[in-house]
């Protein structure tokens, strides 16, 4: 049997990992996987976690399983971070996942299976990851123009022109912040649009949330996701606390499913716990208790938002640093976007022949779309990467 295996394809995004941990270079930058650092190249254990890790230990008596959607508290509060008092709780159907990863991955399994004709309509570019799992269960993609690779912003009528495309059932991807790979948002204003085309053709609207509270706010960040679940008939919601909470390795997401119709919410909650029980069975338990530790508890919450809220501010603060410093070195304005874009990652917009040549001549690690942590910097190496930016012609 084993011998029928075929080799599949690295992941682009963790096959870098393994490149810069090899490079003997000490001047190298890695800009690579979607991890946050500090200053010092660091991810840190955030204090509130520490501190929720510390109570689940003393308290915790027992390991025994909990349920097959995780535990209610779990799915309370992280509905109520992620859609305030957008819908009503006896609305949504929330199960934990591995991760905002296993989030995606089941939402896809309930797609094909409520509705196996379904196409879903993702962003071009988006998250390498949600193609290939997309292809893996066979379920039909369908690009819609996304970036601009002139403005570096979002090409917006060409997203509507190709939305427009779709057929009633298809599932439109979107992306609830921070877009990553590019770092091209929508307004609130195009957010309605969509919403209006999503309504107007019948179609189901999917949204991917993984960086709340690393562009504009906590709350901020999860606008648009809370306007698209008060205003559409259903729609999905996959969420992940690896960046926010910093529990990557922990494996913490949930999934929701949003239905205008609260007596359709049994079901959901069913078909999720059903899911579950195929793919793994019980969810992951330990970053869930974590997080609802912190959630529930006013003084870690606190701690938290202000720890979030830190790193959000250094992230802009270094967007904005090496957008001054591209415009000096260049004399003009066209690197202004990187200041503009929010979350994590911004896409340079350069070739991929550009990107290696920045990797073989400077050590600097992008993804090969040129999409760029912008986490993995620190004052003093925005400096070396702008100018490596400018001698490399780009
Ligand atoms: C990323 O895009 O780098 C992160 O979401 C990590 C991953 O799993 O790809």
């Amino acid at each position: 049997m084993f011998e029928n295996l075929k080799a599949q394809p690295a992941d682009k995004i963790l096959a870098l990992v393994q490149a810069y941990r090899e490079d003997p270079r000490d001047t190298k930058i890695d800009l690579g996987v979607g991890v946050y650092k500090n200053a010092d190249g660091v991810t840190p254990v955030m204090r509130a976690v520490k501190a929720a890790e510390k109570i689940v230990w003393e308290e915790q008596e027992s390991k025994a399983y909990v349920s097959l959607t995780g535990d209610p508290a779990y799915s309370d509060a992280m509905i109520k971070l992620i859609l305030g008092d957008a819908v009503a709780r006896e609305n949504v159907g929330a199960a934990a996942t591995p991760g905002g990863t296993g989030a995606c991955r089941q939402a896809f399994e309930l797609i094909q299976m409520a509705s196996p004709e379904a196409r879903v309509f993702v962003s071009n570019p988006t998250w390498p990851n949600h193609i290939s799992i997309l292809n893996y269960l066979g379920i039909e993609v369908a690009p819609y123009r996304y970036f601009d690779s002139e403005t570096r912003g979002v090409d917006f009528d060409g997203m509507i022109a190709d939305l427009g495309q779709a057929n009633a059932g298809d599932v439109v991807l979107l992306h609830g912040c921070c877009h990553n790979p590019t770092g091209a948002n929508l307004n609130l204003i195009q957010w309605q649009a969509v919403i209006d085309l999503i309504n107007e053709k019948n179609l189901v609207a999917m949204i991917d949330i993984a960086y709340q509270g690393f562009g504009d706010g906590l709350d901020e960040d999860a606008q648009a996701t809370r306007l698209v679940a008060s205003s559409v008939k259903e729609c999905l919601i996959a969420a992940s606390c690896s960046k926010n909470f910093g529990v990557y390795r922990e494996r913490t997401g949930l999934l929701m499913a949003v239905s205008n119709d609260a007596s359709q919410t049994a079901l959901n909650q069913a078909t999720l716990s059903f899911l579950n029980r195929q793919n793994y069975s019980f969810p992951p338990d330990h970053g869930a208790r974590v997080v609802t530790t912190i959630l529930n508890n006013p003084e870690l919450c606190a701690d938290w938002k202000a720890e979030l809220e830190e790193t959000r501010l250094s992230m802009l603060a270094l967007r904005q640093q090496l957008a001054d410093e591209l415009q000096r070195l260049s004399g003009s304005d066209r690197f202004g976007f990187l200041a503009q874009h929010r979350g994590m990652f911004s896409r340079l917009g350069t070739t991929p022949e550009m990107v290696e040549k920045l990797r073989a001549d400077h050590g600097i690690y992008m993804v090969g779309d040129s999409r760029m942590n912008i986490a993995g910097l620190n004052a003093k190496s925005v400096p070396i990467l702008a100018k490596a930016i400018i001698d490399s012609g780009i």
